[in-house]
């Protein structure tokens, strides 16, 4: 029983100490991924606010000229857990988008702003039209990137901040670009980042660095909007399971003494 319990409490005191496995840091492709600190690190992280609204204005200004986030409406931006933009804010930024909405009376589509209950706006009508705007290659959809790629976030902002001069024995294939993150090291994205290309207000310096990192916490929100609470369920467990496992050791000592008084007390009378 003792030994059970110190496993107990050895398997609570690693999961406490070391919360998720480590990351790889190769892929296989020859890629090396770093990982990053993160303020939503298991088991007790939580997102930071002012990152996520910054990071939601790096994904406006730069990868929503080619990447959709079909899975997001704009009123999540306001809801717990995420960016928590507030009301009017919300109102306003899904008022920037121009929604094609119809068919009116006439049976023709229209343009009209944005609402707070409209999906993100694609980019392209279609994945074919997305396509031939990029050289035949298509930009996924960022909705649930994060969790789509081993390694989320530390490998988004390695992707991010992943290119670079290209090696002399590389042979690159036309219209691609070299980057030391992406599988094969060639990819048909252009690099989106360069210092100065989106204002920050908060005093946040606007590099590519602080771009790419803000804008991976988005999309890991952006994938995982109830990480928050899943941690908080975790850690209460965890609180349960160590209250339990004390309680359980107790008990023991409990029951054993009477057997052992018992004992003794048979022993005395021989
Ligand atoms: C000029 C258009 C363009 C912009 C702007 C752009 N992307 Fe892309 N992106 C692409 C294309 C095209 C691909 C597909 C690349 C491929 O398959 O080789 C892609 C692929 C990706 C992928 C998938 C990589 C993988 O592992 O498959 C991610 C993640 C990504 N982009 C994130 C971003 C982020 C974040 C931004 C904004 C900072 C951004 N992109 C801006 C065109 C763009």
């Amino acid at each position: 029983m003792r030994n059970i319990l110190k496993l107990f409490a050895a398997i609570a005191v690693l999961a406490i100490a070391f919360p998720g496995a480590v990351l790889a840091a190769d892929d296989g492709h020859g890629t090396e991924i770093e990982a990053q600190d993160w303020s939503f690190a298991p088991p007790f992280g939580h997102f930071d606010r002012a990152q996520l609204q910054r990071g939601y204005k790096v994904y406006q200004f730069v990868c929503a000229n080619c990447h959709g986030m079909k899975l997001l409406s704009y009123r999540n931006l306001g809801e717990p857990g995420g960016p928590q933009f507030s009301e009017a804010a919300v109102e306003a930024l899904a008022s920037q988008a121009q929604i094609t909405d119809g068919p009116d009376d006439m049976g023709k589509m229209f343009q009209r702003p944005g609402k707070p209950s409209d999906r993100f706006r694609s980019p392209y009508p279609n994945d074919q039209a997305s396509r031939a705007a990029n050289g035949g290659a298509l930009p996924p959809d960022l909705s649930v990137m994060a969790k789509a790629r081993e390694g989320g976030p530390d490998y988004l902002y390695a992707l991010m901040t992943g290119y670079g001069e290209v090696p002399e024995d590389m042979k690159m294939t036309k219209g691609m670009h070299y980057n030391t993150a992406f599988p094969g090291h060639q990819i048909a994205m252009p690099n989106p980042l360069s210092e100065g290309v989106v204002e920050y207000t908060d005093g946040t310096e606007p590099t590519i660095k602080n771009y790419a990192k803000d804008v991976s916490a988005f999309m890991m929100w952006a994938a995982e909007p109830k990480l928050e609470e899943r941690y908080k369920i975790g850690a209460r467990i965890m609180i349960f399971l160590i209250v339990f496992a004390v309680i359980m050791y107790l008990s023991n000592i409990a029951v054993w003494s009477r057997v052992h008084k018992k004992d003794h007390a048979a022993k005395t009378e021989t």
